[in-house]
């Protein structure tokens, strides 16, 4: 069987997007090749069941016709010359390495279609949300192609410029340490207000694990359930007097979602 789609760096996330693309059915084991010196878990299962083990990169074959580069952007510097020679022409190269741009990419591989995307943990249990950047003449086929593999972990969005990107990774990429962080402080002001530390601990977590498997479960917007657990004069509405207030925590979430926008603009340079 050919050899159709590459992962090149199968830690985390590309050790997930295989398992997505191998349980959605989405591409045979025996068509998918591993680059990477010590692949993760996901990919050893795989290569021991049929997927082919590149030890560098002069062995990618010509057969292949999508590249996934999940290496951390640190690594890229080094391998970019030699991947991008490698690469056969017509391929798409979908790109997960935050702070590596669109025209990076096209840069390193020019016989290629590039796609940047930037995944979210909870990619690796399906529940993920990744955002993607093509030029806007990228052909139709390697658009719907490259959204049903990155789907594999989640939903998927489109954004118009590589810049957005940034935008992207502040609110979904860094959000979920947002929502473990919210976590973590629901359950220091639960110990603050005497609950022991176990039990605070215990209430933060389900709350928050059950507040968003409703809003998973709900078609209603964040903004009506909030209202629907408030009763006017009542205790949720005294706390949501703070959280909203002045400097609450909506000027809070900009101020740290700006930071975060400043950041990665600062690492793609
Ligand atoms: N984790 C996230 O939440 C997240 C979110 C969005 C985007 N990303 C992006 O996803 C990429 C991967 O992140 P990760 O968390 O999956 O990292 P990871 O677990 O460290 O996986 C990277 C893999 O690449 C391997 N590798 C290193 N050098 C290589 C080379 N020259 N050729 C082939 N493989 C090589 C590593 O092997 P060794 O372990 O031996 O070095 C490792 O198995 C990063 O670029 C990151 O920016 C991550």
């Amino acid at each position: 069987m050919a050899l159709t789609h590459l992962i090149i760096g199968a830690g985390n996330m590309g050790g997930a997007l295989l398992a997505g693309w191998l349980g959605d059915g989405l591409v045979n084991r025996r068509n998918i090749a591993i680059l990477d010196p010590r692949p993760g878990a996901d990919a050893v299962y795989a290569i021991e069941r049929g997927a082919k083990h590149l030890s560098d990169s002069s062995q990618i074959p010509k057969s292949i016709k999508v590249a996934l580069l999940a290496i951390k952007p640190q690594m890229f510097a080094d391998m970019r010359e030699t991947l991008g020679e490698s690469l056969p022409k017509g391929a798409t190269l979908i790109s997960i390495m935050a702070g590596i741009s669109l025209s990076d990419l096209q840069a390193c591989a020019p016989q290629c279609e590039a796609v940047r995307a930037m995944p979210n943990t909870p990619a690796s249990i399906g529940r993920g949300i990744t955002a993607y950047v093509a030029d806007a003449d990228t052909q139709a086929d390697t658009i719907a192609n490259a959204e049903a593999l990155l789907g594999a972990c989640g939903e998927v969005v489109r954004v118009d410029t590589d810049d957005l990107i940034n935008a992207v990774t502040a609110i979904s990429g860094s959000g979920p340490a947002y929502l473990f962080y919210l976590c973590e402080a629901l359950a220091s002001a639960g110990a603050a207000i005497g609950l022991s530390a176990e039990t605070a601990d215990r209430l933060a977590r389900q709350t928050v694990v059950g507040a968003s498997a409703l809003l998973d479960a709900s078609d209603r917007t964040p903004g009506a359930l909030r209202e629907a657990v408030t009763s006017p004069g009542g205790t949720t509405q005294a706390a949501l007097d703070v959280l909203m207030g002045e400097d609450g925590m909506a000027q809070l979430m900009r101020r740290a979602a700006k930071a975060a926008l400043d950041r990665s603009r600062e690492l793609s340079r």
